[in-house]
């Protein structure tokens, strides 16, 4: 079992879980069926993925995908949105339609979900978050939120650079997707930690979380500006794309112009490894499994911990250097 830490006791998602548990697993309407073997009941769960914009959300869908099989009781729909709000909408509707038994979704922006997930309550479906949050005044329209503090690890990112790095810089931002819990928690913490230093952010855009958007923003930046000392990246592609676009404008990556990113995903770690990322910050994509158990605790009308908070590590060079042979992803 990973690490984690249980904030508190999602008392009030009881009354959705016992809802579910008479619909859910009848063997009726509820899209459930025996489970081989076992006597138990599969649970039918409809899940949303937000894209496939990096190479921390493929370890996140190979996780999932990988871990609610059928032989652990699940009987998965998955579905990609493409990193579109309108996609991951139409695809919770349907699997309410098709009356699964539990969604859960990693909503790819922060707003705009109450109607789908009043909805889903309607209908008596429980919802679980995973990855990111979802901003909304009812707490009662979802059942569990699993995944890391986004405010945390950009304080920690930040934390580090001002203790090694110096309080006198210049720092170009690679923010994650407008409207994205990451995007938006990240920045706030990096902010916080650099509150009361002389370390400017002279420049921040979105590179949308992907490679091919890091490089161009990158390539944007070093044009306006001729003193970045830092870029600070919201995740590891865009790190590795202001790489590609710093090579390009031949100058030493980790070096002439540091990098700090978060993820920690295997890709980053070699760069790290190879001196041209200063320091990663995890962000542990394997919510699988506290998916499954929370699924299935909610599935079985039992109160379920309203918030998981996902335990992260952090690496300098040095540090990567002795685990990324066993990085898995
Ligand atoms: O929501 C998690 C973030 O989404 C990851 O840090 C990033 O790589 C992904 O696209």
């Amino acid at each position: 079992m990973k690490r984690k830490t249980f904030l508190r006791a999602g008392l009030a998602t009881l009354s959705i879980a016992a809802m579910a548990a008479m619909s859910a697993c009848s063997g009726g309407d509820s899209g459930g069926g025996e489970a081989g073997g076992s006597g138990s009941e599969t649970i039918a769960l409809g899940f949303s993925q937000v894209g496939a914009e990096s190479g921390w959300r493929a370890a996140n869908t190979k996780d999932i995908q990988d871990t609610l099989t059928e032989e652990n009781g699940f009987k998965l729909s998955f579905s990609d949105a493409q990193q579109k709000q309108e996609n991951q909408i139409q695809a919770l509707r349907s699997y309410i339609a098709q009356g699964v038994d539990v969604l859960a979704f990693s909503p790819v922006v922060e707003t705009g979900w109450d109607a789908v997930l009043q909805e889903a309550k309607s209908a008596n479906i429980p919802v679980i978050l995973t990855d990111r949050a979802v901003d909304t005044t009812d707490d009662s329209l979802f059942a569990s939120f699993i995944g890391s503090d986004f405010v945390a690890e950009g304080q920690r990112a930040g934390d580090w650079v001002v203790e090694n790095l110096g309080k006198d810089l210049k720092v170009v931002e690679l923010q994650g997707t407008t409207g994205s819990a990451p995007a938006i928690d990240r920045k706030e913490g990096f902010g916080k930690a650099i509150e009361g230093t002389d370390i400017d952010i002279i420049d921040s855009q979105t590179g949308d979380f992907t490679r091919a958007g890091g490089k161009q923003v990158m390539e944007g930046f070093l044009n306006s500006h001729d003193d970045i000392d830092l870029v600070f990246a919201h995740n590891d592609d865009m790190g590795l794309g202001a790489i590609e676009a710093i090579e390009a404008a031949g100058k030493k990556p980790g070096k002439d112009i540091k990098i700090v990113t978060i993820d920690a995903v295997k890709d980053g770690m070699q760069a790290l490894v190879d001196g041209k990322i200063n320091y990663i910050v995890e962000c542990n994509p394997l919510l699988g499994e506290d998916l499954a158990e929370i699924a299935k605790k909610v599935v079985a009308g039992e109160a379920v911990e309203k918030r998981i908070v996902v335990e992260d590590a952090a690496f300098t060079q040095e540090e990567a250097a002795k685990v990324l042979a066993d990085r898995t992803y």
